[in-house]
C-alpha cells in the first residue's frame, strides 16, 4: 500500500518529459530500480537512511562525519537554505537544458563525482560501480588515492576518461608512480587535493576503531555480519585493500606494512613548490581542491592549473571554517574570471547545485550524495541520487525562469543571507 502511494506520487510529481526519459531507461535495460526500493527513494535523505540499513556501522559512519564537533560539515548542508533564488513567472520553459562544461569538457550536468576515500567498503568494488553510473549519465567520476579499486580497475571497468585525485605523499616517486599510471589509464584531469596536509580527527571513527586500511575487530565484524547482503558482496570480490598503493609503494606489499606507510606520508611541509613540481610533471589538465580562502586562491591562479575547488573537505578537515558555499562569492571575487571556479560541500539538492551557479561556481561536486547512493542500491543506487539532483535542478531552474543551465547566474539570486 505504501509501495502503491509512493509510485503514484511519483508520476504526478514529475513531469511526463522526464517520466518518459525514465521508461525509456528502463526500456533500454538501465539496471534502475534492481535494487529494491530505490524507485522509492525521492531524496539524498531517502538513500542516506537505505544505506544506514544496508551498510555496516563504521564504513557508514566514515561517510556520514565530519572532524571534531561537525560544525563546518553541518555548516556546509545548512548555509545553503540562506541562499533565496528568484520565482520568474510566464518564461519560455521549454527544450530545457542541464549541458554545460567542466574544466573543457562536456557534461551532461554542473555535477561531478568527488573523490572518496574507502568507496569500496561502502559497496563491493564502490569504485568500479560509481564510475559507471557516472559514465553511463555523462558527468565525471573522480577516483581517490585512497580509493579500494585502482586505477586499472577502473579503467578495465569504463570506456571513457576519468579523473583521478592526487595526494602528494612525501614519497614522490610513489606520486610519479600514480601520475604515470593516470596517464596510461587515459585519466583526462587531475585533481591536486591540498588541504590533507594533517588529518583532524573525527570521532565517530576513533570510537568505532576504524583504521586505514582496516584491521577487523570482533566488533567490526559482527557490525559486518548484521549486514548479510553486504558480506556477500564483499565475499564475491577480490577488492579489499587500497590497490592504487599496495604493490605499488616502495616496502609495501601487505596490511601490515600499508598501516605503516599510510600514517607516515601524509606530507606536513607540502608547499606551492611541490604543487608547480606536480603541474610540470602531470603537464595535462589540472583542478587544486581544498581552496577555502582568497588568497590562496590567488596562489592557486599563479600555478596556471585550469579549475578551483572551494572545498573543506566536506567538513571533514578544520571544523571552525566557514562553510564552502559562503566561502564562494569571496574567493570568486579575488580570481575573476582568471581561473574556472567549482564547489563542494553540503550539496544534497539540485536547488543546492542552482544556488551554487547562481553564487558564481561554474560547477559542483557531490562526495555523501552519491556514496549514501552506492550503499542503498550499488550502481542503481548512484545512478538514482544522480537523476534525483537532475530532477531538482532541472525544476527548480525551470521555476526560476531559466532553460538553460548556462545563464543562470547572479540574476537568478533574490537574498544571500550570509
Ligand atoms: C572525502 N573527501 C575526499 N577528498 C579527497 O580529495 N580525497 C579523498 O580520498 C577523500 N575522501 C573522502 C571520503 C569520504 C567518506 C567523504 C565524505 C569525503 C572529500 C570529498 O572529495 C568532498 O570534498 C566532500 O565529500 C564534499 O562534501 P559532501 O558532498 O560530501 O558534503
Amino acid at each position: 500500500m505504501g509501495e502503491l502511494k509512493a509510485e503514484t506520487f511519483t508520476l504526478t510529481y514529475r513531469d511526463r518529459a522526464t517520466y518518459e526519459d525514465i521508461g525509456a531507461s528502463r526500456a533500454r535495460g538501465s539496471n534502475r530500480g534492481k535494487g529494491m526500493g530505490l524507485n522509492n527513494a525521492l531524496t539524498i535523505d531517502d538513500l542516506k537512511k537505505m544505506a544506514r540499513r544496508r551498510v555496516p556501522k563504521m564504513f557508514f559512519d566514515y561517510a556520514d562525519s565530519g572532524s571534531l564537533t561537525e560544525s563546518t560539515y553541518q555548516a556546509n548542508e545548512n548555509d545553503y537554505a540562506k541562499i533565496l533564488l528568484r520565482q520568474r513567472i510566464a518564461r519560455p520553459l521549454s527544450n530545457r537544458s542541464l549541458k554545460s562544461q567542466m574544466v573543457g569538457q562536456d557534461v551532461a550536468m554542473p555535477i561531478a563525482l568527488a573523490p572518496t576515500g574507502l568507496t569500496g567498503m561502502q559497496h563491493a568494488d564502490g569504485e568500479m560501480l560509481a564510475a559507471k553510473a557516472a559514465e553511463d549519465f555523462g558527468v565525471p567520476f573522480t577516483l581517490s588515492t585512497m580509493s579500494i579499486c585502482s586505477i586499472e580497475d577502473i579503467k578495465s571497468a569504463t570506456s571513457k576518461p576519468f579523473w583521478f585525485q592526487l595526494y602528494l605523499m612525501r614519497d614522490h616517486d610513489f606520486s610519479k608512480n600514480l601520475m604515470d599510471r593516470a596517464k596510461a589509464a587515459g585519466v583526462s584531469a587531475l585533481v591536486l587535493t591540498l588541504d590533507l596536509q594533517v588529518l583532524a580527527q573525527r570521532h565517530k571513527d576513533l570510537r568505532n576503531g576504524l583504521s586505514a586500511p582496516p584491521k577487523f575487530t570482533p566488533k567490526h565484524i559482527y557490525q559486518m555480519m548484521v549486514r548479510p547482503l553486504w558480506c556477500m558482496q564483499m565475499l564475491g570480490t577480490r577488492r579489499h585493500t587500497f590497490r592504487n598503493i599496495v604493490g605499488h609503494a616502495k616496502g609495501v606489499d601487505d596490511l601490515g606494512s600499508l598501516s605503516a606507510w599510510t600514517a607516515e606520508q601524509f606530507d606536513p611541509e607540502l608547499s606551492w613548490d611541490d604543487v608547480q613540481w606536480i603541474k610540470d610533471y602531470w603537464g595535462g589538465t589540472l583542478i587544486i581542491k581544498g581552496i577555502n580562502d582568497p588568497e590562496d586562491a590567488k596562489l592557486a591562479v599563479d600555478t596556471g592549473a585550469d579549475a578551483i575547488i572551494v572545498s573543506n573537505h566536506g567538513g571533514r578537515q578544520l571544523d571552525g571554517s566557514p562553510s564552502s558555499i559562503r566561502m564562494l562569492p569571496r574567493v570568486m571575487d579575488a580570481v575573476g574570471d582568471k581561473i574556472e571556479g567549482h564547489v563542494d560541500g553540503g550539496i544534497r539538492t539540485g536547488i543546492d547545485v542552482m544556488r551554487a551557479r547562481a553564487l558564481g561556481a561554474k560547477a559542483t561536486h557531490v562526495g555523501r550524495p552519491f556514496l549514501y547512493g552506492l550503499g542503498a542500491g550499488g550502481q542503481a543506487g548512484v545512478t538514482r541520487s544522480l537523476e534525483i539532483l537532475r530532477d531538482e535542478l532541472d525544476k527548480t531552474m525551470a521555476l526560476c525562469g531559466e532553460r538553460d543551465i548556462e545563464n543562470v547566474g547572479p540574476d537568478n539570486l533574490f537574498e544571500v543571507g550570509f
